[in-house]
């Protein structure tokens, strides 16, 4: 018997390995085949045909009618791509004239930012990394694929999968957080689900890893600002999930708009050529971001439009978005030698091998069979699961859940503002079909009286604060939904002070003074400081912008017919002054701690001066956060009881199994997302503190005691080092495996040459 099933489990991995391999042989086939029509294509096209592939034309969504002039683009070759064509009568109509009329019958790709759903609208990218969910990201971004391909999109400007460490940055919301293990997980994810089982699906849409690279970096949290970021930075911190989403085999990457070490990364031929080519072996193509070429004048690095196509030519850059660099100068460049036209040859077959992939030349119009029902019910649940997921309570005294029968205040500017609650980029988006708390709370029939106090998140009348405090007083508890408007984060919205807007503070204040007990909810782009009122509120939801579904998930949570689940993807900051802020720093020659830490108010008038136990912190708001890196409550309670090490010491090539026990002390049943970190204590170039290496979401029932184990290979152990070698160095190492990033249980290994 045992021998029978030996040989199944045998016959089963031939078959699945001999599938495997069919599909390789089927794939690489398939690239023969395209490089074969690529070459057979360049040889037939003009200069200016190869030009128009390099055009991205932008469009304005809006557009009542399609122009002359853009249908005589692309019945001449002169476009390879349009962005934001949204009637699908013109999708239809370009794409009929390009495969029918133009010279060499190449089809167009449609692009369009689809960021965090099409029209069933997920929480903000930022929330989606709340949930610490790899199933939640490729499930978002299938349901977008499915929902807009269904209208002619076949590229989506997604993920991004920039690191952000500054909360003021306003595309932080757009960002998966400041860990580059964690956006490394999500970036993976969310490009398969763009781009599906195989890119020619007809609901698959071709992702963008975007911005290559740093962009996130942005001096003082300033939008489009320049960023200073060494080779080791670049490597350990800014890559890995651009590397990521190439493993994943992503179709596109964008350039961003910042300069990096004095190079704008549109220009910039080392990022382009040696690494994204050169090292990361990346064959698709690379687009610039909205104008981003010319800006290269404004940053000082290029003379005029012509200078600037030969410095993005020659930097590698295969597609131009809008501007008009290429079209306007490349044909001059090459006749003059400046450019080679093998250069731009490289462009369009990286543009065509896409294109060949997306399946666009067998089939290059809708699939009209794809009519992808929008707010699906399906769609729907999915959306409200992920609002769930990211929701991250960050205190709870004990008032959450709420009874049934509680009698509720709803207050606050957030309650019932449908628009705001979709987030930034939500172009598609309907706020007609978005339910807000108040939606929710009206059909599951709750107890409540609703006063918005202020009628949106910057309002600062105090008008309707009576009315509020009056609700208020008549109630068990105040469920207090504050925040931002979606137009506070995004793309150049950055504020140097992130409390709350407008009089919110103050209206929390006139609540408390009820003495009923206060939930806080925010909704809102990026973290909010809330030090000046976490003492009046018992408890406080992020829910971040949870998208269309948003209202239910809320109630839900409110009532525990589901637990918040989110963990923090990004260090919640005091004070703006603290920023930026991260949990994977460096250690200073003096690393705050307790014991010498004083505060502003506690130094005696008149102190003498010395720098005798002096270390690193502010005087005003301490060294930690307010609340940490992969901080989150849920509605139960776990205990760490050990961790162990399979062996004191590895070699290289051998992993270190880590062992944790841990147990649910609550009377509910609950998820805990169990975190690893690891710390190199020495290194040839100084080590983070702690680095997140591992995490794992696992269900406990009352009561329940379960041991987790983490496998940790030395490769993971590896970093780019100052002369850019990258390898794991022989030493010791600390491990945590914790709730978050400021605590857990500590061991340690040594790893042996
Ligand atoms: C500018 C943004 O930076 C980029 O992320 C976006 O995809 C493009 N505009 C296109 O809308």
């Amino acid at each position: 018997m045992k021998q029978y099933y030996i040989l199944v489990v045998l016959l089963c991995f031939l078959s699945c390995s001999k599938n495997e391999q069919n599909e390789k042989k089927a794939v690489s086939e398939n690239e023969e085949k395209y490089e074969h029509i690529i070459n057979k294509l360049l040889s037939k096209m003009t200069l200016e045909e190869k030009i128009g592939q390099t055009n991205l034309r932008g469009t304005s969504s809006r557009a009542k009618t399609l122009s002359e002039e853009l249908k005589q683009q692309v019945r001449a070759g002169k476009v390879g791509a349009l962005l934001n064509v949204m009637k699908i009568e013109f999708v239809d109509e370009l794409q009929k004239i390009a495969v029918e009329e133009s010279p060499n019958k190449i089809p167009l790709i449609f692009a369009r930012d689809v960021i965090h759903g099409f029209k069933t609208m997920f929480p903000i990218p930022l929330g989606i990394a709340a949930s610490w969910d790899e199933d939640i990201a490729r499930t978002s971004s299938r349901i977008a694929a499915i929902e807009s391909s269904s209208v002619g999109i076949r590229w989506t400007f997604a993920p991004m999968l920039d690191i952000a460490r500054d909360s003021r940055w306003g595309r932080i919301a757009e960002s998966p957080g400041e860990d580059p293990y964690l956006a490394s997980v999500l970036g993976k994810a969310y490009v398969e689900g763009f781009q599906g089982d195989s890119l020619n699906d007809p609901t698959s849409i071709a992702a963008c890893a975007k911005h290559y690279i740093g962009y996130g970096a942005a001096i003082g949290g300033r939008d489009y600002n320049t960023t200073i970021i060494s080779k080791p930075l670049m490597h350990n911190v800014y890559l890995p999930p651009f590397e990521s989403a190439l493993n994943a085999e992503v179709a596109t990457v964008m350039t961003a708009f910042n300069e990096i070490n004095g190079v704008p990364a549109t220009g910039n031929k080392f990022l382009l050529k040696d690494v994204l080519r050169g090292k990361l072996k990346f064959d698709g193509f690379v687009v610039s971001d909205w104008e981003s070429t010319i800006e290269m004048i404004a940053h000082g690095y290029a003379k005029n439009e012509k200078h600037v196509a030969e410095l993005a030519a020659n930097a590698g850059l295969d597609m131009e978005m809008t501007s008009k660099a290429y079209e306007n100068n490349l044909k001059a460049l090459i006749e003059e030698g400046k450019v080679s036209e093998d250069q731009l040859n490289e462009f369009v077959k990286n543009i065509l091998r896409i294109k060949l992939r997306l399946g666009l030349f067998e089939m290059p119009y809708r699939d009209t069979k794809n009519e992808a029902t929008f707010y699906k019910k399906s769609h729907l649940e999915k959306a409200k699961n992920a609002a769930v997921k990211s929701t991250v309570m960050l205190k709870n005294t004990g008032v959450l859940p709420l009874a049934k029968t509680s009698k509720v205040a709803l207050i606050g500017p957030m309650v019932d503002a449908p628009l705001d609650q979709m987030g930034t980029w939500t172009f598609d988006g309907e706020k007609e079909h978005t339910l807000t708390p108040l939606d929710a709370f009206k059909t599951a029939n709750i107890n409540y009286n609703f006063i918005p106090g202020l009628t949106h998140s910057r309002a600062t009348s105090k008008k309707e604060f009576k009315k509020a405090v009056a609700i208020a007083t008549a109630s068990d508890v105040i469920v207090c939904v504050v925040g931002e408007e979606a137009i506070l984060s995004g793309e150049a919205h950055s504020r140097a002070s992130i409390d709350l807007p407008g009089a919110q503070e103050d209206l929390i204040k006139e609540l408390a003074k009820t003495d009923k007990p206060i939930v806080l909810v925010i909704m809102a782009g990026r973290p909010i400081t809330i030090t000046n009122i976490i003492d009046d509120v018992d408890s406080v939801l992020m829910t971040w912008h949870p998208g269309t579904m948003g209202g239910e998930a809320l109630q839900e949570i409110l009532f525990g017919l589901s637990e918040p689940q989110g963990r923090l993807p990004v260090s919640w900051p005091k004070t703006a002054g603290q920023l930026p802020y991260y949990y994977n720093h460096k250690n200073t020659g003096r690393p705050a701690n307790k014991d010498d830490f004083v505060a502003i108010y506690d130094i005696p008038v008149g102190a003498w001066q010395s720098s005798l136990g002096n270390d690193s912190h502010y005087l005003d708001a301490g060294y930690t956060p307010h609340f940490p890196f992969g901080y989150g409550l849920g509605y139960t309670n776990f205990r760490y009881d050990k961790v162990e090490v399979s062996k004191d010491t590895i070699t290289f090539n051998e992993d270190i199994i880590i062992k944790a026990t841990i147990t649910n002390t609550g009377i509910r049943a609950g998820k805990e997302v169990v975190q690893l970190y690891v710390q190199d204590v020495v290194g040839s170039i100084t080590r983070p503190v702690r680095e997140l290496k591992g995490f794992q979401h696992i269900n406990f029932e009352p009561g329940e005691t379960k041991e987790v184990r983490f496998k940790l290979s030395s490769k993971s152990l590896e970093f780019t080092n100052h002369k850019s070698v990258k390898a794991a160095e022989e030493g010791d190492f600390n491990i945590w495996v914790g709730p978050h990033s400021a605590s857990g249980l500590k061991h340690s290994f040594y790893l042996k040459n």
